[in-house]
């Protein structure tokens, strides 16, 4: 059993970590103002995960049973503001360095004084945005970025515009649709292209780990298929086509996404991939092809309608041919380390969005036994680093 002591111990050591690569690498001390642990390399970014989650933990034990409830259920006021910092294009009215006062910030965006001065001084609460001098506001390194950086700043409108309102209708439509599979009995999204860009930067979501971590090669010879299925612009294909030497790829989409990826296919990937319009609740026209490979579609999708897409892909399979996936792999059992909260959010996420689930393992294995018994589930697999799984099922 560790003590508080024993903890506040090692977040001393994780610190003393992350200060010496700051000092080391000539770096200002990371403070509120200028934050001095982005872009650390990967060894960095451990220590970095490790400090959080142990101050994380620290954080819960010394708010005790009451202190950890109340700041959960007082998180909305957060969306509220960041909301306000969103709609009202706030952090694009104070100028990037020197100060503003709440009356000019007031004015340029048409709200009153007294309204602006209240949505700030609860972010500021939060590290957002500071006070310079009495009533002069400045930025922090937060709402700078906010200011400077269109992915953050969509990735903020995405959730405080889309994803949270529908996650607050989420009862509601449980209680009229209570046994519903359809996307549409949801509170459905539209912004996703920059915001999605900002959730899947960083280490884990590198494609490198979906390289490293299957048998490309196995099917690399002359002759072997991949049908990315709702490819989207075909990101997957063009990746793994640059360390393939004879892989061919088609990019299924709706017709108007594959032929915006067509378009911007460069010239020496349009030998070995193909963009193909389909809709794949029809059959799959390709035949035989080695592996059938979707990532971030089945999430989407709740089981009734993943049990239609895999079952289009029969009439098309070969014996041995693959199904990958690459998605969120629930864990199996609680957890409590605030990283791995990451996929239950994102399950919350699909459920009030689109009335879908991210999956364990054996939601997976009984997803591909359901859809036909000739589907051999063989496994899920996280690759080291890699925020995304691979799950694979063969046909027999
Ligand atoms: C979340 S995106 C994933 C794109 C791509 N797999 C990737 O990883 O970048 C989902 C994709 O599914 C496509 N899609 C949605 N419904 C589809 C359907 N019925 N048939 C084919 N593609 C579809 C969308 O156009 C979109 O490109």
């Amino acid at each position: 059993m560790s003590t508080l002591t024993a903890r506040a111990e090692e977040i001393l050591t994780q610190a003393k970590q992350l200060d010496s690569y700051i000092v080391s690498n000539g770096l200002p001390p990371t403070s509120f103002d200028q934050d001095s642990l982005m872009n650390l390399p990967p060894e960095y970014e451990a220590v970095q995960s490790a400090l959080i989650e142990s101050t994380h933990t620290l954080k819960r034990l010394a708010q005790g049973t009451f202190g950890a409830m109340t700041e959960m259920l007082y998180c909305f006021t957060d969306l509220t503001t960041l909301r306000a910092l969103y709609h009202y294009k706030i952090p694009q009215a104070v100028p990037l360095t020197g100060s503003i006062t709440y009356d000019e910030i007031a004015q340029r965006i048409s709200l009153p004084s007294t309204l602006v001065s209240r949505f700030l001084r609860h972010a500021m609460a939060s590290q957002i945005f500071t006070e310079s001098l009495p009533g002069h506001v400045t930025h922090t390194a937060i709402s700078h970025t906010l200011s400077i950086d269109p992915e953050f700043f969509e990735a903020v409108g995405l959730l405080t515009d889309e994803f949270a309102p529908a996650s607050n209708a989420l009862i509601g439509a449980i209680d009229t649709y209570p046994d519903s599979r359809e996307p549409t009995h949801t509170e459905r999204m539209n912004r996703f292209g920059m915001g999605m860009r900002y959730f899947t930067r960083g280490e884990g979501w590198d494609l490198k780990h979906l390289r490293a971590g299957y048998d490309w090669d196995a099917i690399d010879s002359p002759g072997g298929v991949v049908v990315d299925v709702g490819g989207g612009q075909g990101a997957f294909s063009q990746f793994l086509a640059a360390s393939t030497r004879h892989l061919r790829f088609i990019v299924q989409d709706s017709a108007a996404v594959a032929n915006s990826g067509e378009a911007a296919l460069p010239e020496d990937l349009k030998e070995r991939i193909d963009f193909m319009p389909h809709d794949f609740f029809t059959e799959q026209p390709i035949k035989g092809a080695d592996v059938y490979f979707m990532r971030w579609i089945l999430h989407n999708w709740s089981n009734k309608y993943c049990l239609q897409i895999l079952r289009n892909l029969v009439p098309a399979l070969k014996k041995g041919s693959r199904v990958v996936l690459y998605e969120f792999l629930l864990p199996d059992k609680p957890v409590t380390k605030l990283r791995q909260k990451q996929g239950l959010n994102l399950d919350m996420v699909v459920l009030s969005c689109f009335n879908s689930s991210e999956r364990t393992t054996m939601d997976w294995q009984r997803l591909f036994e359901e859809a036909d018994i000739r589907f051999r589930f063989d496994n899920a697999i996280t690759p080291q680093g890699s925020t995304m799984s691979i799950i694979q099922a063969i046909w027999l």
